[in-house]
């Protein structure tokens, strides 16, 4: 484990680096931010946004809780959706899972852990909709695996139905919801193909 003396050690290397390749870069973003992505990923250390995407400061704005939740609820949530999309105006708004997340572990376990049982409720109605699917999986790695692309599939539905991106395609504002598993074992983005740019593309209608 890094003590912290190091970690700002690390960051005035990692400050000194950029400038050095490009002088004004800090300057320039202190001015202002234009990110094309907003990314909405799970808490889990081991799925930092910008890493794994290749992307700089600036580039990706960002929302994360336990398990890639989008609740029309939760205030934190939608004012970072409404932010993206009416002032920043993103053009791809990212709901990423990941395999192996503890999160969708603990909710098909129906385990008990504290406070955030509330929270995994929302994942565990996910499973609750598609329990004849996951049961015939048999196999529990298979059921969680299926159990992480099913709830970002439904997070991301939960993305388009929001008034926020509704009212950015009613005004012809560009904007795709995409849904994206990234798994731990290769460190590989997979696209889950529920991809939609508009009202009429949503599934269910
Ligand atoms: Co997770």
């Amino acid at each position: 484990m890094k003590k912290l003396p190091e970690i700002f050690a690390n960051n005035r290397r990692w400050a000194e680096q950029i400038t050095r390749e490009q002088a004004d870069f800090f300057p320039r973003l202190a001015r202002q931010q234009a990110p094309k992505y907003l990314w909405i990923g799970c808490s889990d250390s081991r799925v930092p946004a910008n890493q794994i995407m290749g992307l700089m400061p600036g580039e990706v704005f960002v929302h994360r809780n336990i398990s890639n939740v989008v609740l029309d609820t939760d205030l934190n949530c939608m004012s970072v959706i409404q932010y993206a999309v009416d002032v920043l105006k993103v053009e791809h708004v990212i709901v990423c899972g990941h395999y192996g997340c503890g999160g969708v572990e603990a909710a098909w376990r129906d385990a008990h852990l504290g406070l955030i049982d509330d929270w995994l409720k929302h994942v565990q109605e996910v499973a609750r909709r598609h329990r004849g699917e996951l049961k015939a999986l048999k196999q529990e790695p298979q059921q969680l695996a299926r159990l992480c692309e099913l709830n970002v599939a439904e997070q991301a539905a939960h993305v388009c139905r929001t008034k926020i991106v509704q009212g950015a395609w009613a005004r012809g504002q560009p904007l795709t919801v995409h849904g994206w598993v990234y798994s731990l074992q290769d460190g590989l983005l997979r696209d889950l193909d529920v991809t939609v740019s508009g009202p009429d593309e949503l599934p269910g209608g």
